[in-house]
Protein backbone atom coordinates (compact mmCIF):
# COMPACT_ATOMS: atom_id res chain seq x y z
CA UNK A 1 0.00 0.00 0.00
CA UNK A 2 2.64 2.55 1.08
CA UNK A 3 4.96 1.44 -1.89
CA UNK A 4 1.87 2.15 -4.19
CA UNK A 5 1.27 5.68 -2.82
CA UNK A 6 5.01 6.24 -3.28
CA UNK A 7 5.18 5.10 -7.33
CA UNK A 8 1.83 6.93 -7.70
CA UNK A 9 3.74 10.50 -6.36
CA UNK A 10 6.62 9.95 -8.90
CA UNK A 11 4.40 9.82 -11.75
CA UNK A 12 2.98 12.90 -10.62
CA UNK A 13 6.21 14.44 -10.05
CA UNK A 14 7.44 13.00 -13.66
CA UNK A 15 4.77 14.62 -15.11
CA UNK A 16 5.07 17.67 -13.47
CA UNK A 17 8.59 18.03 -15.08
CA UNK A 18 8.12 17.07 -18.25
CA UNK A 19 5.54 19.54 -18.17
CA UNK A 20 8.24 22.20 -16.37
CA UNK A 21 10.08 21.59 -19.51
CA UNK A 22 7.62 21.59 -22.26
CA UNK A 23 6.95 25.18 -21.16
CA UNK A 24 10.54 26.25 -20.37
CA UNK A 25 12.10 25.26 -24.12
CA UNK A 26 8.54 26.73 -25.96
CA UNK A 27 8.71 30.13 -23.98
CA UNK A 28 12.27 30.59 -25.00
CA UNK A 29 11.92 30.31 -28.23
CA UNK A 30 9.28 32.62 -28.21
CA UNK A 31 12.05 34.88 -26.73
CA UNK A 32 14.70 34.11 -29.92
CA UNK A 33 11.64 35.14 -32.45
CA UNK A 34 13.72 37.78 -34.39
CA UNK A 35 12.15 41.13 -33.89
CA UNK A 36 12.18 43.51 -36.57
CA UNK A 37 13.97 46.93 -36.81
CA UNK A 38 11.90 49.93 -39.25
CA UNK A 39 10.41 46.81 -41.20
CA UNK A 40 7.68 44.85 -41.21
CA UNK A 41 6.64 41.51 -40.35
CA UNK A 42 5.69 39.00 -43.10
CA UNK A 43 3.58 35.60 -43.62
CA UNK A 44 4.03 33.57 -40.22
CA UNK A 45 6.00 36.53 -38.31
CA UNK A 46 8.96 36.28 -40.61
CA UNK A 47 10.40 39.01 -40.90
CA UNK A 48 11.31 40.97 -44.07
CA UNK A 49 12.55 44.25 -45.06
CA UNK A 50 10.51 47.26 -45.27
CA UNK A 51 9.10 47.62 -48.73
CA UNK A 52 9.87 43.97 -49.91
CA UNK A 53 7.18 41.39 -50.39
CA UNK A 54 7.25 38.15 -49.09
CA UNK A 55 5.55 36.77 -52.26
CA UNK A 56 8.33 37.63 -54.40
CA UNK A 57 11.09 35.31 -52.84
CA UNK A 58 8.48 32.93 -51.22
CA UNK A 59 8.46 30.05 -53.50
CA UNK A 60 12.35 29.79 -54.73
CA UNK A 61 12.88 27.05 -57.77
CA UNK A 62 15.52 24.46 -57.05
CA UNK A 63 18.32 24.39 -59.83
CA UNK A 64 17.89 28.03 -60.68
CA UNK A 65 19.00 31.54 -59.55
CA UNK A 66 18.35 33.93 -58.02
CA UNK A 67 17.20 31.39 -55.15
CA UNK A 68 16.98 33.40 -51.96
CA UNK A 69 15.83 31.68 -49.19
CA UNK A 70 12.96 33.91 -47.31
CA UNK A 71 12.47 34.93 -44.15
CA UNK A 72 16.61 35.46 -42.96
CA UNK A 73 16.08 38.41 -40.28
CA UNK A 74 17.27 41.98 -41.48
CA UNK A 75 20.77 43.25 -40.62
CA UNK A 76 19.87 46.66 -40.19
CA UNK A 77 20.80 48.45 -36.61
CA UNK A 78 18.50 49.79 -34.18
CA UNK A 79 18.70 52.90 -32.03
CA UNK A 80 18.28 56.51 -33.90
CA UNK A 81 19.62 57.54 -37.22
CA UNK A 82 21.90 60.32 -36.99
CA UNK A 83 21.67 63.00 -39.38
CA UNK A 84 24.66 61.70 -41.63
CA UNK A 85 25.55 60.46 -45.33
CA UNK A 86 28.73 59.60 -47.17
CA UNK A 87 29.96 61.82 -49.41
CA UNK A 88 32.47 61.27 -52.89
CA UNK A 89 33.75 64.01 -55.23
CA UNK A 90 33.86 61.34 -58.46
CA UNK A 91 34.01 61.71 -61.86
CA UNK A 92 31.95 59.07 -64.24
CA UNK A 93 35.06 57.60 -65.57
CA UNK A 94 36.08 56.92 -61.60
CA UNK A 95 32.42 54.31 -61.73
CA UNK A 96 34.12 51.26 -61.06
CA UNK A 97 37.11 52.71 -58.38
CA UNK A 98 34.10 54.45 -56.80
CA UNK A 99 32.03 51.30 -56.91
CA UNK A 100 34.55 49.09 -55.23
CA UNK A 101 34.90 51.60 -52.81
CA UNK A 102 30.96 51.77 -51.78
CA UNK A 103 31.10 48.09 -51.89
CA UNK A 104 33.61 47.58 -49.28
CA UNK A 105 31.82 50.79 -47.19
CA UNK A 106 28.57 48.73 -47.31
CA UNK A 107 30.31 45.10 -46.07
CA UNK A 108 32.19 46.81 -43.53
CA UNK A 109 29.25 49.30 -42.13
CA UNK A 110 26.32 50.94 -44.03
CA UNK A 111 24.90 47.54 -44.86
CA UNK A 112 24.03 47.78 -41.31
CA UNK A 113 23.39 51.49 -41.07
CA UNK A 114 21.72 52.49 -44.55
CA UNK A 115 23.14 55.88 -44.69
CA UNK A 116 22.27 58.32 -47.37
CA UNK A 117 25.51 59.03 -50.24
CA UNK A 118 26.05 62.14 -51.69
CA UNK A 119 27.55 62.05 -54.91
CA UNK A 120 29.38 65.15 -56.49
CA UNK A 121 30.79 66.25 -59.83
CA UNK A 122 32.08 69.01 -61.89
CA UNK A 123 29.93 67.39 -64.84
CA UNK A 124 26.39 65.63 -65.10
CA UNK A 125 26.58 62.12 -63.97
CA UNK A 126 25.74 59.62 -66.44
CA UNK A 127 23.02 57.16 -66.59
CA UNK A 128 25.69 54.39 -65.69
CA UNK A 129 27.07 56.00 -62.74
CA UNK A 130 23.97 56.22 -61.84
CA UNK A 131 22.57 52.85 -61.79
CA UNK A 132 25.58 51.26 -60.75
CA UNK A 133 25.69 53.16 -57.65
CA UNK A 134 22.45 52.99 -56.85
CA UNK A 135 22.19 49.44 -56.57
CA UNK A 136 25.57 49.71 -54.54
CA UNK A 137 23.95 51.70 -52.15
CA UNK A 138 21.62 50.62 -49.25
CA UNK A 139 20.95 54.17 -48.48
CA UNK A 140 19.53 56.65 -50.62
CA UNK A 141 21.38 58.23 -53.07
CA UNK A 142 21.31 61.91 -54.62
CA UNK A 143 23.73 62.84 -57.05
CA UNK A 144 24.75 66.97 -57.66
CA UNK A 145 26.72 69.04 -59.91
CA UNK A 146 29.49 71.86 -58.73
CA UNK A 147 28.21 75.05 -59.02
CA UNK A 148 30.74 76.92 -61.36
CA UNK A 149 31.95 79.57 -58.86
CA UNK A 150 33.20 76.63 -56.75
CA UNK A 151 35.46 74.70 -59.64
CA UNK A 152 36.98 77.43 -61.71
CA UNK A 153 39.38 80.60 -61.01
CA UNK A 154 38.12 83.55 -59.11
CA UNK A 155 38.41 87.05 -60.57
CA UNK A 156 41.36 87.84 -57.89
CA UNK A 157 43.76 85.03 -59.57
CA UNK A 158 46.29 86.26 -61.92
CA UNK A 159 45.80 83.35 -64.33
CA UNK A 160 49.40 84.66 -66.02
CA UNK A 161 51.10 83.95 -62.53
CA UNK A 162 49.43 80.98 -61.72
CA UNK A 163 50.11 79.08 -65.34
CA UNK A 164 53.77 79.86 -64.48
CA UNK A 165 53.58 78.50 -61.13
CA UNK A 166 51.85 75.22 -62.92
CA UNK A 167 54.46 75.05 -65.85
CA UNK A 168 57.98 75.81 -63.48
CA UNK A 169 56.23 72.88 -60.90
CA UNK A 170 55.46 70.53 -64.06
CA UNK A 171 59.30 71.20 -64.30
CA UNK A 172 60.77 70.18 -60.80
CA UNK A 173 58.16 66.97 -61.55
CA UNK A 174 55.81 68.37 -58.13
CA UNK A 175 52.91 65.46 -58.10
CA UNK A 176 49.70 67.13 -59.74
CA UNK A 177 52.30 70.32 -60.21
CA UNK A 178 50.81 71.02 -63.05
CA UNK A 179 47.25 70.29 -62.74
CA UNK A 180 44.41 72.73 -62.96
CA UNK A 181 41.80 70.21 -62.36
CA UNK A 182 43.91 69.02 -59.11
CA UNK A 183 43.83 72.72 -57.77
CA UNK A 184 40.05 73.06 -58.04
CA UNK A 185 39.39 69.86 -56.68
CA UNK A 186 41.43 70.52 -52.95
CA UNK A 187 39.79 73.94 -53.28
CA UNK A 188 36.58 72.57 -53.46
CA UNK A 189 37.04 70.31 -50.65
CA UNK A 190 38.70 73.23 -48.81
CA UNK A 191 35.90 75.39 -49.03
CA UNK A 192 33.09 74.61 -50.77
CA UNK A 193 31.59 70.43 -50.67
CA UNK A 194 30.03 71.06 -47.26
CA UNK A 195 28.07 74.02 -48.49
CA UNK A 196 26.67 72.72 -51.56
CA UNK A 197 22.70 72.48 -51.45
CA UNK A 198 22.73 68.90 -51.07
CA UNK A 199 24.90 68.68 -48.03
CA UNK A 200 22.97 71.22 -46.58
CA UNK A 201 20.54 69.03 -45.39
CA UNK A 202 23.04 67.17 -43.27
CA UNK A 203 24.32 67.76 -39.98
CA UNK A 204 27.39 64.93 -40.45
CA UNK A 205 29.79 63.52 -43.41
CA UNK A 206 32.14 60.82 -44.19
CA UNK A 207 34.20 61.41 -47.05
CA UNK A 208 34.30 58.20 -49.45
CA UNK A 209 37.41 58.32 -52.29
CA UNK A 210 37.51 56.11 -55.20
CA UNK A 211 39.93 53.26 -54.88
CA UNK A 212 39.60 52.75 -51.17
CA UNK A 213 39.83 49.65 -48.76
CA UNK A 214 38.34 49.05 -45.47
CA UNK A 215 39.97 45.88 -43.61
CA UNK A 216 38.26 45.88 -40.45
CA UNK A 217 34.44 45.55 -39.38
CA UNK A 218 32.79 48.36 -38.19
CA UNK A 219 29.81 47.21 -35.65
CA UNK A 220 29.01 50.36 -34.10
CA UNK A 221 27.06 53.63 -35.51
CA UNK A 222 30.51 55.84 -36.05
CA UNK A 223 28.56 59.33 -37.04
CA UNK A 224 27.07 58.68 -33.11
CA UNK A 225 30.02 57.82 -31.90
CA UNK A 226 30.97 61.02 -33.24
CA UNK A 227 28.01 63.68 -31.88
CA UNK A 228 28.20 60.71 -28.35
CA UNK A 229 31.79 62.12 -27.70
CA UNK A 230 31.23 65.35 -28.54
CA UNK A 231 33.94 64.69 -31.69
CA UNK A 232 33.69 67.25 -35.10
CA UNK A 233 36.63 65.79 -36.66
CA UNK A 234 38.78 62.58 -36.80
CA UNK A 235 41.47 60.99 -39.26
CA UNK A 236 42.94 57.52 -39.74
CA UNK A 237 46.71 58.53 -41.20
CA UNK A 238 48.50 61.27 -40.96
CA UNK A 239 51.71 62.37 -42.44
CA UNK A 240 54.21 65.18 -43.56
CA UNK A 241 53.32 67.35 -46.39
CA UNK A 242 55.54 68.21 -49.47
CA UNK A 243 56.80 71.54 -48.55
CA UNK A 244 56.64 72.37 -52.43
CA UNK A 245 53.18 72.72 -52.36
CA UNK A 246 52.80 74.92 -49.14
CA UNK A 247 55.44 77.05 -48.89
CA UNK A 248 53.07 80.20 -47.68
CA UNK A 249 50.52 78.53 -46.43
CA UNK A 250 51.58 79.01 -42.86
CA UNK A 251 52.53 82.55 -43.38
CA UNK A 252 48.82 83.03 -44.43
CA UNK A 253 47.58 81.07 -41.18
CA UNK A 254 49.53 83.22 -39.04
CA UNK A 255 48.18 86.21 -41.09
CA UNK A 256 44.50 84.57 -39.84
CA UNK A 257 45.63 84.21 -36.42
CA UNK A 258 46.59 87.63 -35.82
CA UNK A 259 43.40 88.76 -37.95
CA UNK A 260 41.30 86.62 -35.55
CA UNK A 261 41.84 86.03 -32.80
CA UNK A 262 38.65 85.11 -31.15
CA UNK A 263 39.04 81.95 -33.60
CA UNK A 264 41.40 80.31 -32.13
CA UNK A 265 40.66 77.62 -29.34
CA UNK A 266 42.23 78.04 -26.39
CA UNK A 267 43.14 74.00 -25.63
CA UNK A 268 43.87 73.42 -29.40
CA UNK A 269 46.75 71.33 -31.12
CA UNK A 270 49.09 73.55 -31.91
CA UNK A 271 51.51 71.09 -30.71
CA UNK A 272 50.03 69.01 -33.63
CA UNK A 273 51.32 71.54 -36.25
CA UNK A 274 54.22 73.07 -34.29
CA UNK A 275 57.45 72.40 -33.04
CA UNK A 276 58.53 75.88 -31.62
CA UNK A 277 54.67 77.66 -30.64
CA UNK A 278 54.01 78.44 -33.87
CA UNK A 279 56.61 79.88 -35.25
CA UNK A 280 57.06 77.46 -37.50
CA UNK A 281 54.95 74.43 -39.01
CA UNK A 282 56.37 71.07 -39.12
CA UNK A 283 54.02 70.47 -42.19
CA UNK A 284 51.82 67.47 -39.88
CA UNK A 285 48.10 67.06 -41.59
CA UNK A 286 45.52 64.42 -40.76
CA UNK A 287 44.81 62.78 -44.42
CA UNK A 288 41.79 64.26 -45.42
CA UNK A 289 40.54 61.21 -48.01
CA UNK A 290 39.39 59.52 -45.15
CA UNK A 291 37.20 62.25 -42.96
CA UNK A 292 34.52 61.65 -40.86
CA UNK A 293 33.42 64.73 -39.34
CA UNK A 294 30.93 67.79 -38.39
CA UNK A 295 29.56 69.89 -41.31
CA UNK A 296 27.91 72.82 -38.95
CA UNK A 297 31.76 73.05 -38.06
CA UNK A 298 32.78 73.68 -41.39
CA UNK A 299 29.90 76.04 -42.25
CA UNK A 300 31.14 78.05 -38.86
CA UNK A 301 31.86 81.19 -39.16
CA UNK A 302 35.45 80.63 -37.44
CA UNK A 303 35.65 77.76 -40.51
CA UNK A 304 34.30 79.88 -43.33
CA UNK A 305 36.83 83.22 -42.50
CA UNK A 306 39.65 80.96 -42.43
CA UNK A 307 39.23 79.43 -45.56
CA UNK A 308 38.20 82.75 -47.14
CA UNK A 309 41.72 84.08 -45.87
CA UNK A 310 43.83 81.12 -48.03
CA UNK A 311 41.22 82.01 -51.21
CA UNK A 312 42.34 85.91 -51.18
CA UNK A 313 45.95 84.55 -50.70
CA UNK A 314 45.81 82.81 -53.94
CA UNK A 315 48.35 79.41 -52.50
CA UNK A 316 44.95 77.48 -54.30
CA UNK A 317 46.58 78.35 -57.72
CA UNK A 318 50.03 80.35 -57.43
CA UNK A 319 50.83 77.38 -54.97
CA UNK A 320 49.16 74.02 -54.52
CA UNK A 321 47.76 73.36 -51.45
CA UNK A 322 45.69 70.70 -50.49
CA UNK A 323 42.78 70.33 -48.74
CA UNK A 324 44.57 68.21 -45.97
CA UNK A 325 46.89 70.61 -44.67
CA UNK A 326 43.99 73.26 -44.68
CA UNK A 327 41.75 70.75 -43.19
CA UNK A 328 44.47 69.89 -40.12
CA UNK A 329 45.44 73.28 -39.68
CA UNK A 330 41.76 74.64 -39.51
CA UNK A 331 40.69 71.61 -37.01
CA UNK A 332 44.03 71.83 -34.89
CA UNK A 333 43.32 75.72 -33.78
CA UNK A 334 39.63 76.15 -34.53
CA UNK A 335 38.77 72.89 -31.94
CA UNK A 336 39.46 72.00 -29.19
CA UNK A 337 42.13 69.23 -28.79
CA UNK A 338 39.63 66.74 -27.41
CA UNK A 339 37.51 66.89 -30.41
CA UNK A 340 40.13 65.76 -33.01
CA UNK A 341 39.57 61.65 -33.25
CA UNK A 342 41.88 59.04 -34.35
CA UNK A 343 39.77 55.78 -35.21
CA UNK A 344 42.55 52.91 -34.44
CA UNK A 345 39.71 50.86 -35.17
CA UNK A 346 38.97 51.77 -39.10
CA UNK A 347 41.36 49.94 -41.16
CA UNK A 348 42.00 52.34 -44.17
CA UNK A 349 44.11 52.03 -47.23
CA UNK A 350 44.22 55.10 -49.93
CA UNK A 351 47.33 54.75 -52.03
CA UNK A 352 49.96 54.04 -50.86
CA UNK A 353 49.31 54.39 -47.44
CA UNK A 354 47.60 51.58 -45.25
CA UNK A 355 45.77 52.40 -41.81
CA UNK A 356 45.87 48.66 -39.66
CA UNK A 357 44.55 48.45 -36.15
CA UNK A 358 47.61 48.20 -33.62
CA UNK A 359 46.84 45.52 -31.57
CA UNK A 360 45.62 41.94 -32.27
CA UNK A 361 42.82 41.15 -30.35
CA UNK A 362 41.22 44.27 -32.03
CA UNK A 363 42.24 43.28 -35.43
CA UNK A 364 40.44 39.82 -34.89
CA UNK A 365 37.58 40.87 -32.86
CA UNK A 366 36.83 42.66 -36.00
CA UNK A 367 37.69 40.44 -38.52
CA UNK A 368 40.34 42.05 -40.01
CA UNK A 369 42.14 41.48 -43.31
CA UNK A 370 44.66 43.97 -43.16
CA UNK A 371 48.61 43.00 -42.94
CA UNK A 372 49.61 44.81 -39.32
CA UNK A 373 53.26 45.10 -41.05
CA UNK A 374 51.76 47.78 -43.65
CA UNK A 375 50.34 49.99 -40.35
CA UNK A 376 51.83 53.27 -40.88
CA UNK A 377 51.27 54.87 -37.81
CA UNK A 378 54.61 54.18 -36.28
CA UNK A 379 56.73 54.81 -38.68
CA UNK A 380 58.99 57.92 -39.14
CA UNK A 381 56.85 59.97 -41.85
CA UNK A 382 53.58 59.39 -39.91
CA UNK A 383 52.64 62.22 -37.28
CA UNK A 384 50.42 60.03 -35.08
CA UNK A 385 53.05 59.21 -32.45
CA UNK A 386 52.57 63.24 -32.11
CA UNK A 387 48.81 63.20 -31.70
CA UNK A 388 49.03 61.05 -28.95
CA UNK A 389 51.39 62.42 -26.82
CA UNK A 390 49.58 65.94 -27.29
CA UNK A 391 46.90 64.46 -26.06
CA UNK A 392 48.49 62.48 -23.54
CA UNK A 393 47.18 59.13 -24.95
CA UNK A 394 48.77 55.81 -24.55
CA UNK A 395 49.81 54.44 -28.13
CA UNK A 396 47.88 50.98 -28.53
CA UNK A 397 49.88 47.65 -27.69
CA UNK A 398 52.34 46.46 -29.78
CA UNK A 399 53.44 49.48 -31.67
CA UNK A 400 56.95 48.87 -30.23
CA UNK A 401 56.74 46.20 -33.54
CA UNK A 402 55.85 48.27 -36.23
CA UNK A 403 58.37 51.18 -36.36
CA UNK A 404 59.87 50.41 -39.62
C1 LIG B 1 20.20 67.95 -40.19
O1 LIG B 1 21.22 68.92 -40.09
C2 LIG B 1 21.03 70.08 -40.88
C3 LIG B 1 22.28 70.93 -40.72
O2 LIG B 1 22.52 71.19 -39.39
C4 LIG B 1 19.76 70.78 -40.44
O3 LIG B 1 19.55 71.91 -41.24
C5 LIG B 1 18.60 69.84 -40.56
O4 LIG B 1 17.44 70.45 -40.05
C6 LIG B 1 18.87 68.56 -39.77
N1 LIG B 1 17.80 67.61 -40.01
C7 LIG B 1 17.21 66.95 -39.03
C8 LIG B 1 16.17 65.97 -39.45
O5 LIG B 1 17.49 67.12 -37.85
MG1 LIG C 1 42.35 60.04 -53.89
Amino acid sequence: MASGTARYLRYILFAFFGLAVIYFISSSSNQRLPTTIGGSTGWGGIPVKAGTTPAADAHPVAGTTPNTIPGLPPATAGGPRMNATFVSLARNSDLWEIARSIRQVEDRFNRKFNYDWVFLNDKPFDATFKKVTTSLVSGTTHYGEIPKEHWSFPDFIDQDKARKVREDMAQRKIIYGDSVSYRHMCRFESGFFFQHPLMKQFEWYWRVEPSIELFCDINYDAFKFMADNKKKYSFVLSLYEYVETIPTLWESTKKFMKAHPEHIVEGNSMGFLSDDGGDTYNHCHMWSNFEIGNLDWLRSKAYTDYFDALDKDGGFFYERWGDAPVHSIAASLLLKKEEIHFFNDIAYYHVPFTHCPTGEKTRLDLKCHCNPKDNFDWKGYSCTSRYMEINGLEKPEGYENQQD
